[in-house]
């Protein structure tokens, strides 16, 4: 008998057999794509870090609907960027707001598209925190959640389909779930941002929502990189808090987390891969130094097999030309 028995590459010999074989498979039900929304009319402003990425002014959202739509793409994450921002963020639950109005339009044009909504403050402030400054400039916790809890009550009446805490505010999701339950829409169900990393990945979406912090950083809220305990508590007090589907994010850096969350609480798990690992990507591929469409496969299979159910992407429109 010729050596070696076992011969691993009998099953990689052609594409229809390792397709046959492949344990992990995307499908454009997997992704959901972020868009940015900006006030005025005939708008469409490139973001410069993130090539192929724009903010729409929401009179110019038709087009990238029916887009996504003929992709087949199931869901939409809105940012908005306000006219005017101030400490409070008070555009934040304008019921005539980008995002509110967005979300008024794409239900219009397309019903069926999904339209999930980030809940934070940071692209309304003029400070560019998550939440309202005390005195000695931390955010406070508390006062915070009555605002999120009104940001998010005015993405429901505007009709989205689920909406997204992202602000790392303690209590947040508890407090949203019962102000939308007092409020009748106890069906709205919350993604949270549950364990939500301080990344340095998130540069180039600054850029996008205009919301780089003005003073300091986020790492009083936003979690540190190197906690994975500390994730799945977090994890698990938005589940108890009464969290639909959980998110880590960013992804790449942290598919450890993405599957440990999947392994534990079996919950749906969506994962961000955020701005900076999408521009990585887009930077490299200019330079003709890494193969862009056959990366950005690789990538995303790697987050689904690390445990993702969704994902989050502003490439979710090559994907789904791709798969
Ligand atoms: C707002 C928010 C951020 C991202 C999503 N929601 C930025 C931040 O927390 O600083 C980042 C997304 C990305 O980088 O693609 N809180």
């Amino acid at each position: 008998m010729a050596f070696p028995h076992n011969r691993m590459r009998r099953l990689r010999a052609n594409e229809t057999l390792r397709s046959m074989v492949r344990e992990t498979r995307l499908s454009v039900n997997d992704f959901i794509y972020p868009l940015f929304v900006c006030p005025g009319k005939e708008k469409k402003n490139p973001i410069t870090s993130m090539p192929g990425v724009n903010q729409y002014s929401v009179d110019l959202l038709d087009k990238e609907i029916k887009e996504l739509e003929a992709l087949g793409i199931p869901a939409v994450l809105l940012f908005g960027i306000p006219e005017h921002k101030d400490p409070l963020g008070s555009e934040a639950a304008s019921d005539h707001g980008p995002v509110q109005e967005a979300t008024k339009k794409i239900k219009d044009i397309s019903p069926e598209l999904m339209v999930i909504t980030d809940v934070c403050l940071c692209e309304y402030t003029s400070h560019g925190h998550c939440g309202v400054l005390n005195p000695d400039q931390t955010v406070d916790n508390d006062r915070t959640l009555e605002l999120l809890a009104e940001e998010a009550l005015s993405h429901a009446r505007a009709g989205c389909d689920l909406v997204a805490p992202s602000d790392m505010m303690d209590g947040r999701v508890g407090f949203i779930r019962n102000r939308l339950d007092e409020m009748g829409f106890e069906n709205l169900p919350i993604m949270s941002y549950a364990a939500k990393f301080a990344s340095s990945f998130y540069g180039p979406f600054r850029d996008a929502a205009d919301c780089a912090p003005k003073f300091g950083d986020r790492r009083s809220y936003q979690m540190d990189p190197g906690n994975i305990n500390e994730a799945l508590r977090e994890v698990e007090l938005d589940i108890l808090e009464g969290a639909d589907i959980v998110m880590v994010k960013p992804a790449l850096a942290y598919l450890d987390v993405i599957k440990a969350v999947k392994e534990k609480f079996g919950m749906p798990t969506a994962a961000y891969n955020v701005s900076g690992e999408y521009s990585i990507i887009k930077a490299a591929a200019a330079q003709g130094w890494i193969h862009e469409e056959t990366v950005m496969l690789e990538v995303m299979t790697s987050i689904k097999r690390a445990g993702a159910d969704l994902i989050i992407t502003y490439a979710a429109k090559d994907m789904a030309r791709l798969i």
